[in-house]
Parts: C-alpha cells; sequence; structure tokens
C-alpha cells in the first residue's frame, strides 16, 4: 500500500485546517477526500520544485459516521485529555485534518482555498493555522526542533501501520495540539535556565549529558523505551505560528505514529509526569490550546472512499502476500511503481 506523504520533506511553510462535518455531510466528505491527491496534483504539478503535499486524516466520531459498524482502525478513538497538577491537555473538535506542506505559502494557500471550496456546505473549518520554518528550524522559544526525528527506515516503521492491523496497513495515526507560548516570561529566563527546561543547548543544539539533564527536560519525558528496552519513536513537524500585534507566539505540534499510544505515553509523562508530578517544564510557558487524533489513511483507501464500503482488501492481500513471499523467502518488490508491497504475480490482487 502506499503512504500519503506523511514523511514529506521539512518544509518552509505548512497550513493545517482542522474542519467539523455537518449532519448529512458525510457522503459529500467521502468524495472530497477521495479527490484530496486530485486536487493535490492539480496545484503543485504547476510548480513541482514547491514539493506541494498533503496529508487527510479523518477523527474517530467521522469515521463512525462514514462506516456505521464497518470495519475500523484498531487504535482509532477520540483524543484522550489529560489533567495533571499543573497543567492540561484539552481535547478539541476536529473530523478532518488537512496537513499541507510545501516550499511556498501560496501553494499550501491555494490547495486549502481549494479544499475549503469544496467543504462548503458538508462543514467547515474550526481552526486554520499557518506555520511559517523560522531561521534553522527553530521553535518561537528559540530551540532547533526536530533533530531527534528518526530518518530513513526508522521513521517509515515509526508512522507505518503494518501487520498489527492488516486491513489498514499503510497509513498512520496524528495528533496535533496547538501550543501558545508566555514569551515575556520565558525571555526572562537565563539561556542556561531554557536550556535545562529542554535538554539541549540553545545555539548549538547538542543534547545535554545525562548528568546535566534533570528527569523533568522536555527531553528526558520524551525519551521513551518499549519493554524490551527498545526507543518508541514517533515524527514530528511542528512549525512555528503567531500573530506579532497578539503577541501571540504558538508552536503546531504534530505527531506521527503507527501506534497512537507512543504519542499518548509522551503526552502522560509531560502532563501527568513521570514519576506522577514530574512534569515538563516546558509547560509552565506553553499552553496546550487544542488537542485531537486522527487516523491517516493509505492513498489507496483513501482515494476508494467513495465507495460505498471501504475496500480494505488490497491492503490485506499486500500484508498477506509480504508475509508469503517471506516465508518463501522472496523479497518484497520494493520497485513497484505504484509503492504498494505488491510481490511479483500477487501484485494488485484483492482477495
Ligand atoms: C510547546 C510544544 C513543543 C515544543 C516547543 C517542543 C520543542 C522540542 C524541542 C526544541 C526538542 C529538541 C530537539 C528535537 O529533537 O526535536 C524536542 C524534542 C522532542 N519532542 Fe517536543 N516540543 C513540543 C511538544 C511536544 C509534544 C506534545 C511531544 C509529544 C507528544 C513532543 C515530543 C518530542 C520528542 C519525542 C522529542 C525528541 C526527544 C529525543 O529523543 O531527544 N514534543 N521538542
Amino acid at each position: 500500500m502506499t503512504q500519503q506523504a506523511v514523511l514529506g520533506p521539512f518544509t518552509e511553510a505548512a497550513i493545517f485546517l482542522v474542519a467539523v462535518v455537518s449532519p448529512d455531510g458525510e457522503n459529500g466528505v467521502r468524495e472530497l477526500l477521495a479527490d484530496v491527491p486530485g486536487l493535490r496534483r492539480s496545484v503543485g504539478f504547476r510548480i513541482p520544485e514547491g514539493e506541494l503535499s498533503c496529508v487527510a486524516g479523518i477523527g474517530s466520531d467521522l469515521w463512525g459516521r462514514i462506516f456505521p459498524g464497518g470495519p475500523r482502525p484498531a487504535q482509532l478513538h477520540p483524543f484522550i485529555p489529560l489533567a495533571g497538577d499543573r497543567h492540561t491537555a484539552v481535547a478539541t473538535p476536529g473530523d478532518l485534518l488537512f496537513h499541507i506542506r510545501a516550499h511556498r505559502l501560496d501553494l499550501c494557500f491555494e490547495l486549502a482555498q481549494r479544499l475549503t471550496a469544496r467543504l462548503a456546505g458538508l462543514g467547515r473549518v474550526i481552526d486554520e493555522v499557518h506555520g511559517f520554518r523560522s531561521f534553522d528550524e527553530r521553535d518561537l522559544l528559540g530551540f532547533v526542533d526536530g533533530t531527534e526525528n528518526p530518518e530513513g527506515e526508522e521513521a517509515s516503521s515509526a508512522v507505518t501501520i503494518g501487520v498489527e492491523d492488516p486491513a489498514f496497513a499503510g497509513g498512520s495515526y496524528v495528533i496535533v495540539q496547538k501550543y501558545l507560548h508566555d514569551l515575556t516570561a520565558w525571555d526572562g529566563l537565563a539561556v542556561e535556565h531554557q536550556e535545562l527546561i529542554v535538554g539541549r543547548t540553545k545555539l548549538s543544539d547538542i543534547e545535554l549529558p545525562d548528568d546535566v539533564k534533570p528527569s523533568n527536560s522536555h527531553v528526558a519525558l520524551n525519551t521513551i523505551v518499549d519493554e524490551n528496552g527498545e526507543e518508541r519513536e514517533i515524527v514530528r513537524f511542528n512549525m512555528p505560528f503567531g500573530r506579532v500585534s497578539e503577541a501571540e507566539f504558538g508552536t503546531y505540534f504534530i505527531g506521527y505514529a503507527s501506534d497512537p499510544d507512543v504519542i499518548e505515553q509522551m503526552l502522560r509523562n509531560m502532563f501527568l509526569g513521570s514519576p506522577r508530578g514530574n512534569y515538563d517544564r516546558i509547560l509552565d510557558f506553553s499552553t496546550a490550546v487544542t488537542g485531537t487524533l486522527f487516523f491517516v489513511p493509505s492513498l489507496e483507501l483513501l482515494e476508494g472512499l467513495a465507495e460505498p464500503e471501504p475496500d480494505t482488501s488490497a491492503a490485506e492481500g499486500a500484508i498477506a502476500g509480504a508475509e508469503g513471499a517471506a516465508a518463501n523467502g522472496l523479497e518484497p518488490d520494493a520497485d513497484n511503481d505504484d509503492g504498494s508491497l505488491g510481490i511479483g504475480g500477487l501484485k494488485g490482487v484483492s482477495t
């Protein structure tokens, strides 16, 4: 199966649209979702070097409305709000997410405009954020953000649903949170103090040594391992945004994972603390004002959404094929022009 452009390149611009779908808007929205790849091509093809991409996500509630009683991604659920002793991760509405990225804002803007026009009468955008790249990938707290993202194969396996949920293989999950910073308070801290809060040096972006890095630093609380000691990873594409006249300075957090529990464990560490009460000091200067979870279907599933039932058989077939091939000592055909996991003669076969 082909993944949507989840691992798209880091870009200079991004627009994040979160929308709700009206009662009776479901069928129209299915058609809109199926057309997202085509709309992206219509806008992006004219300026290929702009590398326009768009990832569409679907919220738990809308999925149930689109396919009542039908197949469901195993880990799809509403965002779980968290109330820590000092800080709260709020859950806010959202049926659709469009994560639009390009090297130029005009491309993002044009696609956002086309998508919003298609949404008219079916639903409405309830949150729109225009993000920009700030200097060397710094957030508005002044720290380089994104350094420890996994790369290559590691990134791909961190974000891609596989055999654990064969009907939705090639999909992903994404959590978004809009954070607003109290820059007056933050800028009042000495740089050395800020570095202890983040867990890395500010100018050179080097991780602090373990004996210096506090257990309530952002980096310490977000470095998590499974029961085998393997690091549990996500891929983040955060973007700064703001309005200077309103003293609004923010970070749009967006994290992808093959299992939302990885992001949720990080959020529990940040907001509830690990151990409890040892919360992330970055939250003393950053307030989460939104929080929503979405499922990101594979490209094939997205394009098939206009059909009455989601066609999950292609994904299952590809997984079964890959497993069969592995058992036979065959290598998956990595050069498929459709990017699928199809194996030789099984390619494209659905059950
Ligand atoms: C106010 C919002 C946030 C800001 C400004 C922020 C900023 C940063 C910065 C500057 C770093 C260090 C450089 C890097 O490796 O990227 C970092 C690391 C990281 N952040 Fe955040 N972050 C925010 C929210 C979150 C949230 C909500 C999560 C997860 C739910 C998260 C997960 C991570 C992870 C996994 C790392 C890498 C840790 C490591 O392996 O070293 N961040 N963040």
